[in-house]
């Protein structure tokens, strides 16, 4: 039995803590947040579970061996390594830490402490991004050209971190995770319009090969848009988060070029072939997460997102920033990407 603990009972901690707590191999013993009225909440929704507004009566406890941290980004760095320096596994909201140095030096003491780090990079193991990448590895769509994708909605506004660090986590994460290839260069534009922070942004990040993605993040828009596009060769994937059932169509559709003598005799033929929406597994992401997590702690090995994975995500939102604040420079990205598995 895993016992967990748990900082951060706000708006996404509950379900961190259902789910740690419903799974055989693990028990949620003690659940800090700093806000004492979150203690009623969480006696309606586990009545007789620990509570506590004291972080270090979670960081100090001899009987918990796993801390997720469940606060906000800038709380992140501190808490984890006070965690790790504890001897604790540390499960670590998403972005891992708010710089790359901060990312860094946690990956280096859990290497040193034997410990693992998990960044909740949650929609890797959701069923539809499963399904893109095993199409990516089996071939199916061919030569990766682009990854696209829309998250764009009416808030909801945060108070320390831009959209970028807000939403753009998610689809870098996934992006990693799809293309598997380093990034080279970043190039962010964006605005801020209401409250000092940038609420709308576009990145588009350059990859080997003529590999491209975008990235479209968005506090002001009057919809909710969650939809990716994946081009490649062969075939091309659409995948709309917010239908429930066909969330992945898969297009037969490409375009073949053929050179002739100059720009006029240049010959396209386009190809339109069947659409079909493969089957797509829909167990919750957490529940899959948390579940593997456990399961890499008893065997000792890393899981996909672990520290390296939430490193590379913060290296590109460092990238995105800096580009940013001189309005859509190109950043090289140079810095050694351990890529993922
Ligand atoms: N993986 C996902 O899909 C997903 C979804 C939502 C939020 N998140 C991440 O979860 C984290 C928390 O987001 P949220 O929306 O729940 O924020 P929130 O503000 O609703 O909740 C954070 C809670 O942490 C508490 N807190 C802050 N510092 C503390 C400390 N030192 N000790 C104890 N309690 C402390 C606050 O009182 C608050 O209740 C963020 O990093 C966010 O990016 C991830």
């Amino acid at each position: 039995m895993i016992r967990i603990g748990v900082i951060g009972y706000g708006y996404w901690g509950p379900n961190i803590v259902r789910n740690f707590h419903t799974h055989d191999s693990s028990e949620v013993t003690l659940v800090c947040d700093k806000n004492p009225k979150t203690q009623e909440r969480l006696r309606k929704a586990h009545p007789g579970m620990a509570f506590t507004t004291d972080e270090n009566e979670v960081l100090n406890s001899p009987n918990i061996d796993l801390i997720a941290v469940v606060t906000p980004v800038w709380t992140h760095y501190e808490l984890a390594k006070a965690a790790l320096n504890n001897g604790k596994h540390v499960f670590v909201e998403k972005p891992f830490t708010a710089n790359v140095a901060q990312a860094e030096e946690l990956i280096e003491l859990a290497a040193r402490k034997k410990l693992q780090i998990l960044v909740d990079h949650t929609f890797l193991f959701t069923g539809a991004v499963r399904k893109i990448r095993q199409l990516v590895d089996e071939g199916v769509l061919g030569k990766l050209f682009y990854y696209d994708s829309m998250r764009v909605n009416l808030g909801l506004f945060q108070h320390d971190i831009n959209v970028i660090w807000d939403l753009a986590p998610h689809d870098l994460a996934i992006m990693d995770y799809v293309i598997q290839k380093n990034p080279e260069a970043m190039v962010a534009t964006g605005e801020k319009h209401l409250n000092n922070l940038v609420d709308i942004a576009f990145l588009t990040i350059y990859f080997p090969g003529n590999v491209v993605a975008h990235i479209n993040v968005n506090w002001l828009s009057p919809v909710k848009v969650r939809t990716t596009l994946i081009g490649g060769e062969k075939k091309m994937v659409v995948w709309n988060d917010l239908e429930a059932d066909e969330k992945i169509k898969i297009y037969d559709k490409g375009v073949s070029v053929k050179n002739g003598e100059g720009m006029y005799n240049l010959l396209v033929s386009y190809r339109s072939g069947d659409m079909w929406a493969p089957r797509v597994e829909q167990t919750e992401a957490l529940k899959a997460e948390i579940l593997d997590f456990l399961g890499c702690i008893s065997a000792n090995r890393a899981p996909i997102n672990d520290g390296h994975a939430g490193l590379r995500v913060v290296r590109l939102l460092e990238a995105a920033e800096k580009s940013l604040q001189a309005r859509g420079k190109l950043v090289e990205i140079d810095a050694p990407f351990s890529v993922g598995v």
